[in-house]
């Protein structure tokens, strides 16, 4: 019994302390969620427990819509989005990592999706036209990326006026996000914010790009 509890206690131990350096070294360098666990993120037991319907209802798209996610993964939320963007609406996802976008690119094609666009890229870099989305989000990614600003900036930027910024941020992520900082560096680039939903370790922070004064 106290060899097993033991066990059990290092085990906790090594767990938070990876998380705890992993969430530290991403201030520094990018060091994304390894494609490897793409595959951790593609059941329906991973659906429910990350509420993907919920996560998707706080975004609020409608038909028609041209939207993108910054650091899609294999398309836990990207392939249902394409569907609920149609008739009219089309879906673009920017990965970071050449495996998360192959992977996202056959999963798509599997569900038969033909509005979704898989862009490999980093989200501090300039990868689309001024003005070009009228939804953008992030789900479980601001905190994997080094220059949160700079990533905001860019979402800034390729929003239409108006346009909505939707980030939400799941607890334990090793790379969890509060509201506060959320709001602080959204504030930074420019967004006001529109509305708050769920709670603190299930949040999603819905932002306007508003029109210049
Ligand atoms: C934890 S996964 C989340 C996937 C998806 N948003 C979800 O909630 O199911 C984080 C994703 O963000 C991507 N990512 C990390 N840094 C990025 C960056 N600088 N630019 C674009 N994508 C990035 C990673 O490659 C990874 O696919």
């Amino acid at each position: 019994m106290t060899i097993l509890l033991k066990t059990i206690g290092l085990l906790l131990l090594t767990v938070v302390s990876v998380n705890l350096w992993w969430r530290w070294a991403s201030r520094r360098r990018s060091l994304p969620c390894p494609t490897w666990l793409a595959s951790s993120l593609e059941s329906a037991v991973m659906d429910r427990l990350m509420g993907t319907k919920a996560t998707l209802d706080r975004i609020g798209l409608q038909p028609g819509q041209r939207v993108l996610e910054v650091g899609p993964g294999p398309g836990r939320l990207l392939i249902p989005a394409a569907k609920r963007v149609s008739p009219g609406g089309e879906v673009v996802g920017l990965d970071i990592q050449p495996g998360m976008v192959k992977r996202l690119k056959a999963r798509a094609a599997q569900a038969g999706v033909a509005n979704l666009t898989a862009v490999e890229g980093d989200a501090t870099q300039p990868h689309f036209p001024p003005e070009h989305f009228d939804v953008i989000w992030m789900c479980t990614v601001l905190g994997e990326i080094p220059d949160r600003e700079a990533a905001l900036r860019q979402c800034y930027t390729a929003l239409k006026t108006g346009g909505r910024l939707s980030i939400t941020e799941i607890f334990p992520d090793p790379h969890y996000q509060s509201l506060s900082t959320v709001q602080r560096l959204a504030a930074m680039v420019g967004f006001q914010l529109q509305a708050v939903h769920g709670p603190w370790f299930f949040l999603t922070a819905n932002f306007d790009k508003p029109a210049l004064p």
